[in-house]
């Protein structure tokens, strides 16, 4: 690229990031979702409390007991949250801090890291895909592997100057989490607990930071639409501004933040393994009109080149596999050129039901038809 044509595409990624300090003061039509597919916070229910499960005796003599809490938690509602899960709060409030500061820098110091393609490893962008979505989601964000940490390291942002060393703490202490929850949740599955590390081949870990800014209007649009994830597992740091809700029986369930908590959930690629037994629920961000929100999800499956399919442990005459395999990457590939996008079934009938295919999840692609 030409260094002219450089300084024009840089331009025109300031003026594309939520994050210039001028497109969250309106919410332009891009960001305005359709009628009947916007959050309606009338509907939202906040009396339902997800599981909070304390894993001090993980490794204890009541680690039955836990193993069996999160089974039942991962069968009836795809999240919880974790408490005395082992990561220092310095480690968590740093990383917080440091994101801030990364999203508070001027956005000169950001546009370098813009990229609307999704095979742009590390990036900063917005919305979802900038390239494909219908509707924008009321975001940015960056993102980038840290799995294996050393051959990956060296292209992580160098702004802020502390940015790689307070991620790098951060991502080896997640790992050492996640390992355990692997363990944990192969054991729930009624399998030894090194079933799933093994099903994960070489195993991918990426770290995603969202930057909701205050929106003046929260309820025409989403800071992420509802979607589900498509890695194994995410282990979310959602900091003390709420706006996580979940799918729960066909209601919209708040999240509420428990400091130093972890919201966990399981994601696609364990539902594909697991048969259909642990549920990749459904979930979405809104925004607020007050205050930014940091979010700081891990998401943590498979190498790309690992082929996955419901485990042959998970099938039998009872229950018939639900999904065909698929190569992650290949799966990865779909549900990032998806887009944000509202796809409407035809009928009127079915047209209240078009929230629920609203930037969702690419299960779908997976399912067995005949
Ligand atoms: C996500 C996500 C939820 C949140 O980034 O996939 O679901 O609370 N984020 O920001
Ligand atoms: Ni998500």
């Amino acid at each position: 690229m030409t260094s002219a044509a450089h300084v024009g595409s840089n331009l025109n990624a300031m003026e594309k990031l939520m994050s210039n300090g001028l497109n969250h003061l309106h919410v332009q039509d891009k960001h305005v979702f359709p009628l009947g597919d916007r959050p309606d916070m009338s509907q939202v229910c906040h009396s339902y409390t997800f599981p909070v499960i304390d894993l001090i005796d993980l490794d204890g003599l009541h680690r039955i007991k836990v193993v069996n809490d999160i089974r039942r938690a991962c069968e009836e509602d795809g999240f919880f949250q974790i408490i005395n899960h082992g990561v220092p709060e310095t480690v968590m409030k740093s990383m917080m801090e440091i994101a801030k500061e990364f999203f508070e820098m001027p956005v000169e110091d950001r546009v370098c890291l813009y990229s609307e393609d999704p095979q742009q490893a590390v990036r900063v962008s917005t919305s979802f895909n900038g390239t494909e979505d219908e509707f924008f989601e009321w975001k940015d964000y960056l993102r980038h592997p840290c799995h294996p940490l050393e051959e990956i390291i060296n292209s992580w942002p160098q702004k802020p100057a502390l940015y790689r060393e307070v991620a790098e703490k951060y991502c080896k202490e997640i790992r050492v989490l996640v390992l355990r929850l692997l363990a944990a949740i192969s054991e729930a599955l009624g399998q030894d607990s090194d079933y799933l590390n093994a099903i994960f081949g070489k195993h991918s870990q990426t770290l995603h930071v969202n930057y909701y800014p205050a929106c003046p209007n929260p309820d025409l649009t989403f800071g992420v639409a509802p979607h589900s994830d498509a890695q194994g597992i995410t282990v979310l740091m959602q900091g003390d501004v709420s706006g996580l809700q979940v799918l729960k029986d066909g209601k919209w369930v708040a999240v509420e933040p428990i400091s130093n908590a972890f919201v966990v959930n399981v994601a696609d690629q364990i539902q594909v393994v697991s048969n259909g037994r642990f549920k990749s629920a459904k979930h979405r961000a809104i925004t607020n009109t007050t205050t930014a929100r940091i979010s700081i999800p891990t998401f943590y499956g498979p190498s790309l080149h690992t082929f996955i399919a419901p485990a042959a442990s998970m099938v039998d005459k009872e229950h018939p596999a639900l999904y065909r395999g698929n190569k992650f990457e290949e799966y990865m590939r779909a549900s990032w050129s998806k887009g944000v996008k509202v796809e409407h079934f035809g009928s009127l009938q079915n047209r209240n039901q078009s929230v629920m295919n609203l930037c969702c999840t690419y299960l779908a692609f997976l399912i067995i038809r005949d």
